[in-house]
């Protein structure tokens, strides 16, 4: 069997419905993988799945999941028609590049809310004997932003190293149930968080940002191809690591 596929796997996925969560979502299915998508746009969520490989089962979950009281019962709900997780990408996020003047408790606590706790308590219930295969992959998408300084990032950087830390302590714990638990940390890629990021900082420092990358910007497909390593069999002694996909970006 190839060690890089994904068949008999059953992956959850939030931020399915946009970006590089949409893009993990095609390439898992195309690696064989039944999914469970999270997101809170429906009309998104299945424009994702009219994408999938026809063979895919797949289940939706249009939620906010940062207010994640019915979540459990949601995926207790999924599980029983798909049968157990072995796979977790935590995609959802929100990025904001403000100077430090307009930055307030709010913002971090918006961007934490999302980025930080709501894929740590979804990892949490994924832990759970009764929702997890005998062996099971997390993977959470951090970003460069959370290695290196950028201006006009102290929220969103301080998020994104938070969940590079957190993801490594969840390696230590999580290891006796036989779940690895590793990051990813993608520079700028073609989706619509960079195009908003990019309509709030200008032309001329969106374009300063472009030549700061050796290969030029990524596509979603290479994070989704990272993720899909991660979820297989193939890194099957890979734990507590932050996989960095970021043409060169962090290299200089
Ligand atoms: N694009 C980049 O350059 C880049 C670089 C480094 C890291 N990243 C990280 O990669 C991840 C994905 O980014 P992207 O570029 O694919 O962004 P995107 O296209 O804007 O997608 C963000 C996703 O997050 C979901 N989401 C946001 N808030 C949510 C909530 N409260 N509940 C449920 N879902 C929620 C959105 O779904 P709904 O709108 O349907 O809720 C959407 O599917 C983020 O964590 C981002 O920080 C991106």
């Amino acid at each position: 069997m190839d060690a890089f596929s994904l068949k008999n796997k059953t992956i959850l996925i939030t931020g399915a419905s946009s970006g590089i969560g949409r893009s993990c979502s095609v390439e898992c299915s195309k690696s064989g993988a039944n999914l469970i998508l999270v997101g809170r746009n429906q009309e998104e969520l299945m424009k994702t799945v009219s994408l999938l490989n026809p063979e895919t089962k797949v289940e939706v979950i249009a939620a906010d999941i940062t207010h994640a009281e019915h979540l459990e019962s949601l995926i207790a709900e999924k599980v029983s028609i798909l049968g157990k997780i072995s796979g977790f990408i935590h995609c959802a996020g929100i990025e904001k590049t403000l100077p430090l003047k307009k930055h307030n408790p709010q913002l971090y606590h918006d961007i934490f809310e999302i980025n930080v706790i709501a894929g740590f308590e979804i990892a949490k219930i994924l832990s759970l004997k009764k929702y997890k295969e005998e062996a099971s992959s997390f993977v959470f998408i951090s970003s460069v932003a959370g290695m290196v300084g950028e201006a006009g990032k102290a929220a969103y950087s301080a998020s994104k190293g938070a969940v590079i830390a957190g993801a490594r302590s969840l390696a230590m714990e999580l290891s006796r149930s036989n779940i690895r638990v590793n990051s990813i940390s993608p520079a700028m890629v073609n989706t619509p968080i960079l195009e908003r990021m990019f309509d709030d900082i200008g032309e001329e420092a969106s374009s300063e940002i472009i030549k700061k990358h050796p290969l030029g910007i990524g596509e979603p497909k290479d994070v989704a191809n990272a993720s899909i390593f991660l979820l297989s069999d193939a890194a099957r002694w890979v734990t507590g690591t932050n996989l960095v996909i970021d043409g060169g970006y962090s290299a200089q």
